[in-house]
């Protein structure tokens, strides 16, 4: 897999940086409070840097896993949100949220997950993205925690997939063109 990748955007070194510094700003920000605190995967990108995070926060936490969808099986986003996996819980308003994701491009997706637990009065709900795709952005949406800042490549790898492949790479890469031109 490593040989389709253009460049390494985050070795294995970066990336534990990143969730140390992470985890220490959420125990930090999080550490007033005896409310639960909810860290809600977004299925599937963000299951790999969900395993690593949830492992540095040294404060208690739930976990919860929502699927949702924006784009399909190509490399721009279609606009258009699917719900397939929903939260099965009523105590919103007394708990903290934390939606986790890989990454967050249009801020399509973000946009209307953090409106969905705002329309169920969660207490709170914030963001911690490992990846942020700014330029891409089309909806105003600011996550709170952010891991990197990264270019419009098409990337893979830690959790993010090109046709469902790739997801299993340890590291964050660039694709090289000519594997997602071929379809
Ligand atoms: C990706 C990513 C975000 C969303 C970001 O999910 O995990 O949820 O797209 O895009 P946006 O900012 O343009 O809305 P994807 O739909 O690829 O599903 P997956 O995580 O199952 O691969």
């Amino acid at each position: 897999m490593l040989n389709d990748l253009k460049y390494v955007l985050l070795d294995e070194k970066q990336i534990e940086e990143i969730t140390d510094r992470l985890a220490a700003e959420i125990d930090r920000d999080y550490a007033d409070t005896s409310r639960p605190l909810v860290l809600v995967c977004i299925l599937k990108g963000a299951v790999v840097f969900f395993g690593d995070l949830l492992k540095k926060i040294h404060r208690p936490v739930e976990l919860e896993f929502m699927k949702v969808s924006s784009y399909y099986s190509g490399t721009t986003s279609t606009g258009q949100i699917y719900v397939h996996l929903d939260l099965k819980r009523t105590d919103f308003a007394a708990c903290d949220f934390l939606i986790i994701e890989d990454i967050v491009d249009s801020g399509r997706t973000l946009s209307m997950l953090m409106q969905l637990f705002r329309e169920r009065h969660a207490h709170s709900i914030d963001c911690c993205v490992l990846l942020d795709k700014v330029s891409r952005r089309e909806v105003p949406c600011v996550p709170r925690y952010r891991g990197a800042e990264i270019p419009d490549e098409f990337v893979v790898g830690y959790g993010l997939d090109y046709d469902e492949r790739y997801r299993n790479l340890p590291i964050v890469g660039v694709l090289k063109p000519e594997i997602y031109s071929k379809s």
